[in-house]
């Protein structure tokens, strides 16, 4: 949710940012801007509407630029912004960076300043005239006070000078900010802060970097450092330098990427969303790498709880939200079956406001892609104010919710672009088995003969999703006939509900469709009555090997449906020839355990979801009004 990137080096900055900005545009696009320093003086230019505009009007002004004058080309330190509205809408006023009164002060910025209206109401009543809606636009006004606040004072010029001023602002601001900032009269610096929102920094050679996530400066280092909670960041083209809020120097954490630049691009894909539809058996196969030793115990990641600590849990919560929630609900059926401990799954959203029953004994499992989601984020921290322990499953190194709970387990899916998540769920949904195997383990409830054979079924799922793939064509025809449905429902049993929400969120957030999903015996309950003649119903029906009851309940549901006019499309098993005199359309899935099973139904609904998208001319991997990482609450 709004993504910033800045620059300090010997290059010409503005390449540099843009390239960024195009790869964090995932985390909004409802305006983009860019601050250049240049021969002292701040160069700034902020357009409404996705990164192409922005560059339109750099390219116009580079038209008109007098040649004798460096223009915003020129200057080798610079900052961009690609936003997500929260305080003002999106138009060019109030699009980042925002200036402060002197114009020489640039600030960008991703979250929320709490306190925005005080400190507004402040600095108008010093006379102070706001030019945007924004939060932020507070941010630059106090740090061009600060500024000049302390140059009066006599404090020698500098980047130094930059990073004071910054903690002083930060001191006075609450709630969620990451804040970037430059000064005019103070070349080729770049000063960063963080509280509860996500900053990066990169390592280069004669140059540094800042971003909200690697992928902005990939394609220049490798090379990475982790900020904590409630620090600033000054960076030069020589240096790096931390400290916390109040100036006591505080080191980050250096990591190294283990991706390259070539993972974060399109790679001859229609759209990012295809692209990682495809890679879904490389990111599983990456994700079970090496998490069976030899000794045939589960290996997590980071593990800062004993084993002790998991036998005594007595019972988990899963918190997250949108398709990791839906991640959750599948891994509720595995874990509870596995190992008998009762599993909620909670919205992350709703969490701490219910004020759930947590202790010492609770496991709380935080699975988010990016490790920034803000509803998220808090729902752990409610969890661990009440003494419970947290395991997080993540997809980004470096994060803050991994980086603030007790165990991770990583899930190796690499970048996802596409705002629409989909190597990131499976990956997720394999992470929960991985603990929800461990804990049963752990707990002496599988020996570990019992928990390899569901690791070697789990070894089999990337070539049974090479075959899916291979034959989805006609998965893309059926969407080419249904992209004028007024409304599309989907139904599920038992790990199918979870796959049937996961289709309807899928529809509803690329294609601007009305879509819903329905555990298939509540249907009767009310639901039933959406469906007149040609309705298309989705429906995802459990292998008739494993759970015969299961299958011949949905095979019922199906025929109920029909019969009030239903156009089924049916989603079944290889070689399940009960449910064919009831489908439409008829969608097989390569043969898999039942609680495995949503790794194989939910890709036909992604690819469903992503060319009716397509079909009726929506941006797939952008879809309007969201953003891919949400880090407000
Ligand atoms: C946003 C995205 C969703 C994602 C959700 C949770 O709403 O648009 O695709 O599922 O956030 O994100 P997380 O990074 O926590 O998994």
């Amino acid at each position: 949710m709004c993504g910033i990137v800045g620059y300090a080096g010997a290059r010409p900055a503005l390449g540099i940012v843009l390239d960024g900005l195009r790869r964090l545009e995932y985390r909004g696009y409802d305006s983009a801007g860019v601050a250049v320093v240049c021969d002292g003086d701040l160069l700034t230019e902020k357009k409404a509407g996705k990164l192409a505009n922005l560059e339109k009007a750099l390219a116009e002004r580079s038209t008109a630029d007098d040649d004798a004058v460096p223009g915003i080309g020129a200057g080798t330190t610079g900052i961009g912004h690609t936003r997500w509205a929260t305080h003002g809408g999106p138009t060019d006023r109030n699009a980042h960076p925002h200036r402060a009164r002197d114009g020489r002060v640039a600030v960008i910025h991703n979250g929320i300043i709490e306190n925005f209206a005080k400190l507004r109401a402040e600095l108008e009543a010093e006379g102070v005239e706001f030019t945007s809606d924004t939060d932020t636009e507070c941010a630059a006004h106090l740090l061009a006070g600060e500024l000049s606040r302390l140059r009066a004072a006599g404090e020698p010029d500098g980047p130094t000078l930059l990073a004071t001023a910054m903690r002083q602002v930060c001191q006075r601001l609450e709630g969620a900010f990451t804040l970037l900032a430059v000064d005019a009269a103070i070349p080729g610096a770049v000063v960063g802060a963080r509280r509860n929102s996500p900053l990066v920094v990169g390592r280069g050679v004669g140059e540094n970097y800042l971003a909200s996530d690697v992928s902005a400066f990939i394609e220049h280092t490798r090379d990475a450092v982790e900020l904590g909670q409630d620090q600033v960041v000054l960076i030069t083209g020589e240096a790096i330098e931390v400290t916390d809020f109040t100036g006591a120097p505080a080191t980050g954490k250096d990591f190294h990427i283990d991706w390259d630049a070539s993972a974060a691009e399109k790679g001859g894909y229609d759209y990012f969303m295809l692209k990682e539809i495809a890679e879904q058996p490389q990111a599983i196969a990456d994700t079970l790498l090496g998490r069976l030793k030899e000794n045939g115990e589960i290996v997590l990641d980071e593990v800062r709880l004993s084993d002790q600590d998991l036998r005594d849990a007595d019972k988990i919560f899963i918190v997250a939200c949108g398709t990791s929630y839906h991640a959750g609900m599948v891994a509720k059926y595995a874990i509870e079956h596995w190992t008998r401990i009762p599993c909620e799954v909670e919205l992350a959203s709703e969490f701490r406001y219910r004020d759930p029953v947590l202790d010492r004994s609770t496991l709380v499992v935080a699975i988010s892609q990016s490790g920034e989601t803000m509803d998220t984020l808090m729902a752990l921290r409610h969890a661990k104010e009440q003494k419970a322990r947290v395991l997080a499953i993540c997809n980004t190194n470096g994060s803050t919710i991994p980086r603030e709970s007790d165990a991770v387990l990583y899930t190796h899916g690499g970048p996802e672009v596409a705002v629409a998540s989909t190597k990131a769920f499976l990956t997720q949904v394999v992470a929960c088995y991985l603990i929800g195997l461990h804990l049963a383990q752990v707990r002496g409830i599988k020996y570990a003969d019992e928990v390899a054979a569901v690791v070697d079924q789990l070894q089999e799922m990337p070539d049974k999703l090479r075959e899916l793939l291979a034959g989805i064509e006609p998965v893309r025809e059926l969407a080419r006939e249904l992209k004028a449905a007024p409304t599309v429902l989907f139904i599920g049993r038992h790990v199918g509900f979870p796959v049937a929400l996961e289709g309807a969120l899928k529809l509803k957030e690329l294609a601007y469709m009305h879509a819903e999903g329905f555990a298939a015996g509540e249907l009767k309950h009310g639901p039933i009555s959406l469906i007149d003649q040609g309705t298309p119903v989705v429906c995802i029906v459990p292998s008739p090997a494993g759970r015969g009851m299961l299958h011949d309940k949905i095979v019922s549901n199906i025929q109920e449906i029909r019969a009030r006019g239903a156009r089924t499309i049916v989603i079944a098993e290889q070689g399940d020839e009960a449910v064919t005199p009831y489908a439409d359309h008829l969608i097989y899935v390569p043969r898999t355990p039942t609680l495995l099973a949503p790794l194989v139904t939910t890709v036909p609904l992604q690819v469903l979801a992503c060319e009716i998208a397509a079909a009726r001319g929506h941006d797939v991997d952008q879809p309007r009004n969201l953003a891919k990482s949400v880090t407000v609450e």
